[in-house]
């Protein structure tokens, strides 16, 4: 690659291409549970390079504002929500989540001071288990995300949301990556209980890809980015496929697994050496058990579990990520990581906090990355010139990941039903 292609794909502070591009979209920034209470504490969120405050105001909705007071730059996460906004805790200036500035109390009631005042704001709404916000010009503010598990009732969906020390491109890229799974998850994903191919029912998936190792890879476009399909063997006229659902900017729905709980993944850029990695299980037409809530919490899956207090796991940089040899020796786990997520976590944060990819030697099965790249490139120009992006229009995200065996030898030529959503009703609320 490029060096100049790898600064383009992964800056996206203001006024980059690609913080451009994410600007053009509806993005998770917190867990809804994340602020339980109206007036309880407030949050740092830094989101694309911007510091951000997060709170829940008096009437419970939410609001994310610029870290820095415009008095004299104190952060407002020390501040108090109270009285329809947040109050800065150095000298009382008060702002509502659109960015008002409500009270100034050193400045006479009657001088007008206060109306001359604002503080950079964005609009959210709030959907499956997820705060989201937009981040980009008003005027083009699309409509919100119609994702299938951010249509389903907060029972249906478990959520979190961990910070990854590194740029959120290598992390995204471990997400569309199909070909890691049977080396570094090797032995915990047969045993994890919420991926897992152990179990009884899935038997003859298990055989088919212990019985071909070597699948083949095909990408091919949709509306809103790409699918990524892995196809095997399955018999003498059928292939299993396991297709992957790439949604621009950064989504991902992974392709399920008999009938466990489906996945899907999010990755938004902290600033550039740092990413929000979004872990996302549900059902679409039941509640998860206390069973799996309790595995998901536990750091099943690619959920971890996380240090009381903090967003990062169990597992982090300065404990090698809980790398036990024994593990490794006993073949329990590859790297003698535990954990799928700690696992990804370990190899992406060692790319270093931007992975410098003029330096690598890509190969066939990297194929889905590359045109993830390409698209994300393609569509940052795009949108520097005025031009389409695509991912936009919510139809384009009524799609589903997928696990089929049919005859159909091209990944192009798969029946799109087998990738349809059973969309439920909308349960969202804008909060503008
Ligand atoms: S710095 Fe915030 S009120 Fe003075
Ligand atoms: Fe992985």
């Amino acid at each position: 690659m490029r060096a100049e292609d790898n600064i383009t794909l992964t800056r996206t502070d203001p006024g980059t291409p690609m913080g451009a591009l994410f600007r053009r979209y509806w993005l998770p920034a917190l867990a809804s549970g994340e602020l339980p209470e109206p007036d309880g504490a407030p949050l740092r969120l830094p989101l694309l390079g911007e510091r951000l405050v997060a709170f829940r105001d008096s009437a419970g909705h939410v609001g994310i504002v610029e870290e820095a007071c415009p008095h004299r730059q104190a952060s407002l996460y020390f501040g108090r929500c109270e009285d329809g906004g947040i109050r800065c805790a150095y000298h009382g200036w008060q702002f509502d989540r659109h960015g008002r500035c409500l009270d100034i109390p050193s400045e006479p009631a009657d001088s007008g001071f206060a109306e001359q005042v604002r503080i950079r704001a964005y609009p959210t709404l709030e959907r499956g288990g997820v705060v989201w916000v937009y981040m980009g010009d008003p005027a083009k503010q699309p409509a919100p995300p119609e994702l299938e598990w951010a249509l389903l009732p907060d029972s249906h969906l478990f959520v979190s949301r961990r910070l990854q020390e590194c740029n959120y491109l290598q992390v995204m890229e471990g997400g569309l990556d199909s070909s890691h799974q049977s080396w570094l998850h090797r032995w915990t994903l047969q045993d994890d209980p919420v991926l897992g191919t152990g179990a009884g029912g899935r038997s003859r998936i298990v055989e088919i890809i212990g019985a071909d190792p070597n699948p083949r890879y095909e990408v091919a476009p949709t509306d809103a980015g790409l699918l990524l399909g892995a196809r095997r063997r399955a018999g003498p006229d059928e292939y299993y496929w396991r297709i992957t659902q790439f949604l621009l900017p950064c989504f991902n729905l992974v392709a399920p697994t008999g009938d466990l709980s489906l996945n899907a993944q999010a990755w938004v850029p902290a600033d550039d050496e740092n990413c929000w990695s979004w872990a996302v299980n549900y059902h679409v037409d039941r509640p998860l058990t206390a069973q799996e809530r309790d595995a998901m919490a536990r750091g099943a899956g690619l959920h971890v579990e996380f240090v009381p207090g903090s967003r990062q796991g169990t597992g982090h940089r300065g404990n090698d990520y809980g790398r036990d040899r024994a593990l490794q020796v006993a073949r329990k786990s590859f790297s003698g990581v535990p954990g799928i997520a700690m696992q990804d976590t370990a190899v992406q944060e060692s790319q270093g906090r931007i992975a410098d990819r003029t330096r690598e030697r890509l190969v066939s099965s990297d194929n889905g990355i590359i045109a993830a790249r390409r698209l994300l490139l393609d569509a940052a120009r795009a949108n520097q010139a005025g031009g389409a992006v695509p991912g936009l229009d919510p139809a384009s995200h009524r799609c589903r990941a997928a696990s089929v065996i049919v005859p159909q030898e091209r990944l192009a030529d798969v029946p799109r039903e087998a990738l349809a959503p059973v969309v439920p009703v909308p349960c969202w609320q804008v909060v503008g």
